[in-house]
C-alpha cells in the first residue's frame, strides 16, 4: 500500500501536465472537483498517507504537496486564460458607439448677486479700498447710537427693524455699522469696502427682508465732496460703461452731513425716458455724503482734523438694473431656469 501511494502520486505527479485544458468555467469546476475535491482524487490519496512506513513519510508527504500545488497552478492559469478569452470576444461582439454624447452632469454657476458683489468690491479694491466685515446680529450702538442716531430720533422708524431682544440686539439694517467698527479698529486713514446682508422688515417686488448691501468709505486729510463724486464717477463707468452719467441730489441720512442720493442715467434707455426710469432718465441707486462730525467723534477721530465720504447701495438694486430684472423675488427663489441666464 506504501509503495502503492507513492507510486500512484508519482503517477499522477506525470499526468498533471497533459490534462486536458478545460475550455470554458464549467469544465473547469469540474476538473477541480474531480482532483480537490472533498472526495477528489488527491484527498483519496492522501487518506493513505497513515499506513506509509515512517522512514518514507516525508517522500511521500512532499510528492503528495507537490502534485497539489501543481494542479491549483494548472487550474488558476486555466481560469485566467478563459477568463480573457471571455473578455476578449465581448470587446469583439459589442457594439460600441464612441460618437455618442456624453452625459452631460450640470455645471452650477455663480449666483448673481455674488457675481455683482464680487465685481463692485473688485472695482473698489482697485482703487486702493480694503475690504472689511461686521456681524449681522449687530447692537443697537453699532446699527444707531453710533451713527448719530440718538435714542428716540424718528430716523431710526425709516429702517424698519427686525430686534431681536427688547433693547441692544438687533438684525442689522444696513452696512454702515462697519464704519464704526472699522474706524475703532484701524483709525485714520483708512479706505474701507464693506459687502453684506441686512435686514428689513419690508416685503414687495422691489423689496426683500433680506437683500444685500455694500458700504464704503474714505477718511483722510482734506477729503472733500469732489473726492466723493470723483470716486463714485469712476466706479459707475466701470460698472455700467463710460457712457453712463450720475447726478447727486440733497437727501438726509443722521450719519452723514452733507447727505446725498446718487442718480445714474438709466441703463435701460440711456437717459431717454422709459418705464423702468418712470420716464425722468434717471435711476436712484445709493446714498452718499461726507461723515458726519458726531460720527467722527464717537470713534475717537478728531473732525478738525480728518474727514471723509461714505456712500452704500443694495446689490439686489444694482442687479436688478444691469440684468433687466423686474422682481427682487427671483433672486432667492434659486429657479435654475432664472439662475441660468446669467
Ligand atoms: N446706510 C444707508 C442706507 O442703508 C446708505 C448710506 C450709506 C447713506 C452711507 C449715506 C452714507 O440707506
Amino acid at each position: 500500500m506504501a509503495a502503492n501511494l507513492i507510486d500512484s502520486l508519482l503517477e499522477l505527479k506525470v499526468q498533471v501536465p497533459s490534462l486536458p485544458e478545460p475550455a470554458d468555467e464549467k469544465e473547469l469546476d469540474a476538473l477541480r472537483v474531480k482532483y480537490l475535491g472533498k472526495k477528489g482524487i488527491v484527498s483519496l490519496l492522501s487518506q493513505g498517507m497513515p499506513s506509509v512506513p515512517k522512514e518514507q513519510k516525508p517522500e511521500a508527504g512532499k510528492l503528495l504537496q507537490e502534485v497539489r500545488t501543481g494542479i491549483e497552478q494548472m487550474l488558476e492559469r486555466a481560469r485566467v486564460k478563459i477568463r480573457r478569452e471571455k473578455i476578449q470576444r465581448e470587446i469583439e461582439q459589442e457594439f460600441f458607439d464612441i460618437s455618442l454624447p456624453g452625459a452631460n452632469p450640470g455645471f452650477g454657476a455663480r449666483h448673481p448677486i455674488s457675481a455683482v458683489m464680487e465685481e463692485i468690491v473688485d472695482i473698489f479694491t482697485g482703487m486702493g479700498f480694503q475690504v472689511e466685515e461686521g456681524p449681522e446680529a449687530e447692537s443697537d450702538y453699532y446699527n444707531f447710537e453710533g451713527l448719530n442716531f440718538p435714542p428716540e430720533h424718528p430716523a431710526r422708524d425709516m429702517q424698519d427693524t427686525f430686534h431681536l431682544t427688547e433693547i441692544e440686539m438687533l438684525l442689522r439694517t444696513h452696512t454702515s455699522p462697519v464704519q464704526v467698527r472699522a474706524m475703532e479698529k484701524y483709525g485714520p486713514p483708512l479706505s474701507v469696502i464693506a459687502p453684506g446682508k441686512v435686514y428689513r422688515c419690508d416685503a414687495d417686488i422691489t423689496h426683500s427682508p433680506m437683500f444685500h448691501q455694500i458700504e464704503g468709505f474714505t477718511i483722510d486729510k482734506k477729503v472733500t465732496m469732489g473726492d466723493l463724486k470723483g470716486t463714485l464717477q469712476t466706479f459707475i463707468r466701470r460698472l455700467y460703461g463710460a457712457d453712463t452719467k450720475i447726478r447727486l441730489r440733497p437727501s438726509f441720512f443722521p450719519f452723514v452731513e452733507p447727505g446725498a442720493e446718487m442718480d445714474v442715467s438709466c441703463v435701460i434707455c440711456g437717459g431717454k425716458g422709459c418705464r423702468v426710469c418712470k420716464h425722468t432718465g434717471w435711476l436712484e441707486i445709493l446714498g452718499a455724503g461726507m461723515i458726519h462730525p458726531n460720527v467722527m467723534k464717537s470713534s475717537n477721530i478728531d473732525p478738525e482734523v480728518w474727514s471723509g465720504f461714505a456712500f452704500g447701495m443694495g446689490i439686489e438694486r444694482v442687479a436688478m438694473l444691469k440684468y433687466g430684472v423686474d422682481d427682487i423675488r427671483l433672486f432667492f427663489e434659486n429657479d435654475m431656469r432664472f439662475l441660468r441666464q446669467f
